[in-house]
């Protein structure tokens, strides 16, 4: 299989999810377009990534991946992009300091624009519209124009993927990231919030560690930790726009999807005879595949054969998202099954995706609690199993929005109406996560 791979097998295999492009000419010249421009990501910047990953399938280390459930071509700020990073660094001081272990931090973004959907159609306020597939395909504007499929939307995606990545280049080498300055913020979100104050403790032992550091001759504003290593990653689930991406890396001969360091499968397209399993187990890049309650041990297995079928450290990520009250049930067997067939794999938790409800006012939404309550099953069924727990995978936001119930700032129902702007699913907003944070460094401790 893997000698024969090429990146447009794919199209030879059922592929879940595709838009209906209306235009055949258009999408062919989109194509040609996209697969000419300059790669993303460089495909050594991928292998050290698998070799972060190695680190957290070893238990050496952990990883964060977080970011938006969907980005939007409306809300591209670079504004927007400070304070999404700012978060995530924030969470991983916490972290680091919790687990006593180096914190991937792989975001969500730079090229997070497809949404699989479960129908292909959708209601708004009575009327029945194709369903909105993320800006990479059609606008989420409730009128049937806006949702037809439009090709020329995969270049804006690839150049707002472009902007994005260069400002988070910018920011994690060029001192925003600086340690003693993460460190600050969240001492003022623990000064700031009503909710922070639970964390005080932490944050002064954090301090103290800093101020020890220090007085051993650390330089906190030395290159090591003034800069930070941040990664990309998205679900790959439009293959066209994947296909014109990938390319053979010069150094090693290898294809690379060069989107982004990571991509991942989703919970609706991990058949393991379909075309995004396909298309990826031929692709050097790390991978991650969404686990929901529904899979089988065998399933599991299928896809780790194929997509991990040397046993690779880091190559690929399970991605368990059970839902709270489900974890005890499903996920031991799986855990199980991979160990017994030997892969390395890491094993992470989405707490966002099994636990979404609609609210009272017709908002799609989350409680902070069963987020909280998913993690706390995923900790337990992994250690009852002895195996590392190895990364959370959240979608937040570091806009003050409501759209997440609960958090120690109480977001209540009747809150969902005041900021809720995301395009897709519920976001944990900045002081959610933050909160999220604490309480998981708090579980790693133990
Ligand atoms: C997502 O991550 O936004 C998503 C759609 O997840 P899943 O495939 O787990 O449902
Ligand atoms: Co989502």
């Amino acid at each position: 299989m893997q000698n024969a791979w090429t990146p447009d097998g794919w199209r030879s295999y059922p592929a879940a999810q595709q838009p209906d492009w209306p235009d055949a000419h258009a999408l062919e010249q989109a194509l040609k377009s996209l697969s000419a421009l300059p790669p993303l990501v460089f495909a050594g910047e991928a292998r050290s990534l698998q070799e972060r990953l190695a680190a957290v399938s070893r238990g050496e280390a952990f990883l964060l991946q977080a970011g938006d459930c969907a980005e939007s071509f409306h809300d591209f700020t670079a504004d927007s992009i400070r304070d999404k990073l700012k978060v995530i660094l924030q969470m991983a001081v916490v972290l680091t300091y919790g687990g006593g272990v180096p914190v991937i931090k792989l975001g969500r973004i730079a090229g997070q624009f497809a949404k699989p959907r479960t129908s292909a159609t959708e209601e708004v306020d009575g009327v029945t519209l194709p369903s909105f597939r993320g800006h990479i395909v059609n606008d989420d504007a409730p009128s049937p124009d806006a949702r037809v499929p439009d090709p020329a939307r995969m270049l804006t995606a690839y150049h707002q993927s472009a902007s994005t990545l260069n400002l988070l280049r910018a920011f994690t080498k060029g001192g925003f990231a600086d340690l003693s300055q993460v460190h600050i913020w969240n001492q003022q979100f623990v000064a700031d919030s009503p909710g922070g104050r639970h964390y005080e403790a932490l944050a002064g032992e954090i301090d103290r560690a800093l101020r020890f550091m220090r007085s051993c001759g650390v330089d906190l504003s030395g290159s090591i930790l003034h800069q930070v290593d941040f990664w990309t990653s998205h679900e790959a689930l439009i293959l066209g726009y994947e296909e014109a991406m990938t390319r053979r890396d010069s150094l090693t001969g290898d294809w690379y999807d060069t989107s982004a360091h990571l991509l991942w499968i989703g919970e609706r397209t991990r058949q393991v005879d379909g075309a995004h399993v396909a298309f990826l187990s031929g692709v050097s890049n790390p991978l991650a595949v969404k686990v929901g309650p529904s899979a089988r041990p065998e399933e599991i297995v299928a896809l780790c054969a194929a997509l991990d079928p040397s046993r690779t450290p880091g190559r690929l990520t399970l991605i368990s998202r059970m839902g709270a009250g489900q974890v005890a049930a499903h996920l031991p067997p799986l855990l199980e099954a991979v160990r017994a067939e030997g892969h390395p794999v890491v094993w992470a938790c989405d707490p966002m995706h099994g636990n979404t409800f609609v609210g009272a006012g017709g908002r799609k939404t989350r409680h902070f609690d069963h987020v909280l309550t998913e993690i706390r099953e995923f900790f337990g069924a992994c250690r009852r199993a002895g195996v590392w727990p190895g990364g959370m995978h959240v979608e937040l936001t570091g806009d003050d929005v409501t759209e997440c119930l609960g958090g120690t700032d109480e977001i209540l129902d009747h809150h969902l109406e005041l900021r809720y702007t995301t395009t897709c699913d519920p976001r944990l907003n900045g002081s959610q996560s933050l909160d999220l944070a604490f309480q998981v460094a708090d579980l790693l401790r133990r």
